[in-house]
């Protein structure tokens, strides 16, 4: 006789489907007398339990996403081939947004960058583009991220979060003052992740039909319109609910408000590169609009939440490696370590064979010689685990310059970029709190990084006053102004009674 296939359901099941009988009482000897081992049940319940997480994402761990709809609207089909990009073409995608430096369960309206992480599943494979809300990051080198990074989460002594030391990295590495004074500014503290841009932030290659190369950088711009929170308000909303952001997205797409952003391109011809006043793969630079103006390409759309948070959004697994022909990388050090890094975070952190997730897996058929591992299942079509055979597998063999290249030349290094003549570190931050804040963003600007600078210890308080001038010699001034004035204060407060 055929078993039927019909779950029990009257009540639960342990996970071989096998009727569970009570989630309430244990079996024990006697109402009174101690459990027993053979409580499959019990046993299966409490050891599963201890196996409940898997380990947060390194950076970004705090987050949560949505499904949606990325459609072009424009014809940019003569700089890039990537099906994605062909005009009218419409893909289901996957976005994730995030801070970065805070652990899972911490306050969505700490001031940090904002991940922007997309997974587009196109005809061509899963091509994703990993940003923040910033176009710009803080260090450009694969060497210094983790250092950053440690820098921005905790002492390793007693596990608390330290300005010094934050400060220390900036200061230490001012290349970072561009991404600094975004990050202090309103950009600091998006009201939602639906009121906030996207960016790429690298320069990416892209490559159309006839083999031409373009340099290009992604901005996806909100059309909820840029909002922020005020310091006392993000303050204010960690404390009452740490989760505001991830609320805020899941109820806006409840209700069918659905967050839609339009992506806009700055495409540099490939030539450009060579001679352009600033080094375009620099990531903490931006390349001018007045320069590389924007093009509109398409509009993506969020629409559907996940339907279980763990499955599809602690277990989503982006990467900057994962390129479709028609896009490729770039000579920036940033995007090239993290070519790397991604995959190998998430073989740790989900498993061998996380690309076999339904969120992970592409829509087009796999076709791997990699096989078996943790949790593999997939049935592959080959009939031999090697190429060439005899049975009708032959090797994928392309020969010659791949299309997404560029030159190099030159002996095996260690050494900076080459500096160009726009290339100094403080030049675009200074632009940034000159020209583009007015006057009310200033003075939030000085008040927050004087707040922030408070605690932090002689010599990276200096360092700090002296980082803040090199961007502009009156904010730096008023900074340090505004931290005298409160330490001065703080000295003169009397000590009370010294008996008590
Ligand atoms: C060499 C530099 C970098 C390295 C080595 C690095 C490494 C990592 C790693 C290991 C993760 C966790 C991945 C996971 O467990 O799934 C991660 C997450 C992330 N990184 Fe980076 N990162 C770098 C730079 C950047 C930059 C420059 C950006 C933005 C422009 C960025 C944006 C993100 C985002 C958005 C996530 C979260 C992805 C998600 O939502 O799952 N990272 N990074």
């Amino acid at each position: 006789m055929v078993q039927s296939k019909t779950p029990h359901n009257t009540g639960s099941t342990t996970q071989a489907g096998i009727p569970a009988v009570s989630d309430r009482n244990s079996l024990t000897v006697g109402p009174d007398g101690p459990i027993v081992l053979h409580d499959h049940h019990l046993v299966e319940t409490l050891q599963h339990f201890n196996r409940m997480n898997v380990p947060e994402r390194r950076p970004h761990a705090k987050g949560s996403g949505a499904f949606g709809t990325f459609t072009v609207t424009e014809d940019v089909s003569k700089y890039t081939k990537a099906a994605v990009f062909q005009p009218g073409a419409e893909t289901e995608m996957l976005a994730r947004f995030s801070t970065v430096a805070g652990e899972l369960g911490s306050p969505d309206t700490w001031r940090d960058l904002r991940g922007f992480a997309l997974k587009f599943y196109t005809s061509e494979g899963n091509f994703d583009l990993v940003g923040n809300h910033t176009p710009i990051f803080f260090v450009r080198d694969s060497m210094k991220f983790p250092h950053f990074i440690r820098s921005q989460k905790r002492l390793p002594e007693n596990g608390l979060r330290d300005n010094t030391m934050q400060w220390d990295f900036w200061t230490q590495n001012p290349e970072s003052a561009h991404q600094v004074a975004y990050l202090m500014g309103q950009r600091g503290l998006p009201k939602t992740w639906r009121n906030m841009n996207g960016y790429g932030s690298h320069t990416y290659m892209w490559v159309n039909e006839a083999g031409e190369k373009f340099w290009v950088k992604y901005h996806f711009l909100t059309n909820q319109g840029m909002e922020f929170l005020s310091n006392e308000e993000a303050e204010r909303l960690a404390g009452v609910d740490a989760d505001y952001h991830r609320r805020d997205l899941y109820e806006a797409i409840e209700r069918g408000d659905n967050p839609s952003w339009d992506l806009w391109v700055q495409v540099m011809p490939y030539e450009d590169a060579k001679t352009y006043r600033i080094n375009p793969f620099d990531l903490t630079k931006i390349w001018p609009k007045a320069d590389y103006p924007r093009i509109k390409v398409g509009t993506m759309e969020l629409n559907r939440n996940p339907a279980n948070f763990f499955a599809e959004i602690e277990q989503a697994a982006f990467s900057p490696g994962n390129m479709v022909p028609g896009v490729g990388m770039s000579p920036d050090k940033m995007l090239l370590g993290r070519n790397f890094a991604y995959a190998d975070a998430q073989r740790y952190r989900i498993g061998t064979n996380f690309q076999q997730l339904p969120v992970n897996r592409p829509i087009n058929e796999v076709h791997t010689y990699n096989f078996e591992g943790n949790m593999w299942f997939e049935h592959t079509d080959h009939r031999r685990p090697y190429v060439p055979n005899s049975f009708g597998d032959s090797w994928s063999d392309e020969e010659g310059t791949v299309d997404v290249s560029w030159e190099n030349d030159g002996e095996l290094v260690r050494q900076a970029y080459t500096l160009r003549q726009g290339d100094g570190d403080f030049n675009q931050a200074g632009v940034l709190v000159r020209k583009v804040m007015d006057d009310a963003q200033r003075d939030e600007l000085v008040e927050t990084v004087a707040g922030s600078l408070e605690t932090v210890m002689e010599p990276v308080l200096s360092n700090a006053f002296q980082y803040w001038k090199n961007i502009d010699a009156d904010i730096g001034q008023r900074i340090e102004q505004a931290v005298r004035s409160v330490t001065a204060q703080t000295d003169q407060q009397p000590g009370g009674d010294p008996q008590y």
